[in-house]
């Protein structure tokens, strides 16, 4: 159900709106990048989707969101016991899946490092909530905890799956780490100002959870009227209602927190092509990890 396969009566469901698969897109590109096959890293790609859809089945029970991809979340169709246990479950098929796989030695233990810090990050986001005065540099640090640290690990795996050596791998994990920082700025904006039908996640749930998200550290920062209003919105302990998210989305777009996030996510884009370019990777692999790059800082769901 989660993945959108399957009806809650157990109809199969075709064309179902499934996630980007970035993260397996990466582990199989960073693995080429190395000179690999596609193939050694099918195991890796498998275990960091995995891994994430695990994740998201927590997310959204720790978020209350009731909507993933256009579908109703897991627990909110089957409560809250279903949704931990189907993110445990999954959580350890993607060790299962590493087990499975040549180096396993080296790559469950990148693997199990990740996820802890992926826990850290959501944590201390979930601190963060209200947070009043929680500057742009601390929710930059959890979007590298909770969202970069799993794209480098994709991208560490895919390259010791292809046999590189640790400094490559390393400069190919510097890269996902750079461009999932990259890509939770857009999800930030995103889910200010995307479309509910493209997302496919309810519009305001960030704003309306008072959740400190990039743009609104960036807009709060500020000493401007906007700025001000923005924090006394924030002050309260109610979820916000619909005219106060709207209220304080014209706020955030008038502090210019919007085009500064955008350019921040340029700026981690830049970043991690360098580190890119560092790993000496191959042509055409090289191209499309780019285009990934590219992808991931212009997306729109
Ligand atoms: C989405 O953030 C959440 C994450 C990127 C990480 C969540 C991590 C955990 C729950 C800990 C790891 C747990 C396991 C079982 C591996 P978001 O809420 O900003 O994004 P959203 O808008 O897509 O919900
Ligand atoms: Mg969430």
């Amino acid at each position: 159900m989660h993945f959108g396969w399957w009806t809650d009566d157990r109809t199969a469901v075709e064309n179902a709106a499934e996630g980007k698969a970035v993260r397996p897109a990466l582990a199989l590109l960073a693995c080429q990048a190395v000179g690999g096959k596609p193939e050694q890293a099918h195991l890796p790609a498998v275990a960091v989707e995995l891994v994430h859809n695990a994740s998201l089945l927590h997310d959204d029970i720790i978020d209350g969101d009731p909507v993933r991809r256009g579908r109703p979340a897991l627990w909110a169709a089957k409560g809250v016991p279903a949704g931990i246990l189907a993110g445990d479950a999954l959580f350890f098929a993607a060790v299962s899946a590493l087990a499975d796989a040549p180096r396993s030695q080296s790559t469950i233990p990148v693997l199990l490092e990740c996820v802890q810090t992926l826990i850290g990050g959501e944590y201390l986001d979930t601190l963060f909530e209200a947070g009043i005065g929680v500057s742009e540099d601390r929710v930059l640090a959890v979007a590298a905890g909770k969202t970069g640290e799993l794209l480098a690990c994709a991208c560490t795996l895919g390259a010791l799956a292809g046999g590189a050596d640790p400094k490559r791998a390393a400069h190919l994990g510097a890269f996902g780490r750079c461009l999932g920082v990259a890509f939770q700025c857009l999800d930030d904006v995103l889910g200010i100002w995307g479309e509910e039908e493209t997302t496919g996640k309810p519009a305001y749930s960030d704003l309306r959870s008072l959740k400190v998200t990039v743009p609104v550290a960036a807009a709060m920062a500020g000493l401007t009227p906007e700025a001000r209003a923005l924090r006394a919105l924030y002050h309260g302990d109610r979820p916000l209602s619909e005219d106060d998210c709207r209220r304080a989305v014209d706020l955030i777009e008038q502090t210019g927190a919007r085009t500064r996030t955008l350019q921040r996510a340029r700026r981690y884009e830049a970043d991690a092509l360098e580190h890119l370019t560092l790993a000496c990777p191959a042509p055409v692999p090289a191209a499309e990890l780019t285009a990934l790059a590219q992808m991931i800082t212009q997306r729109d769901r």
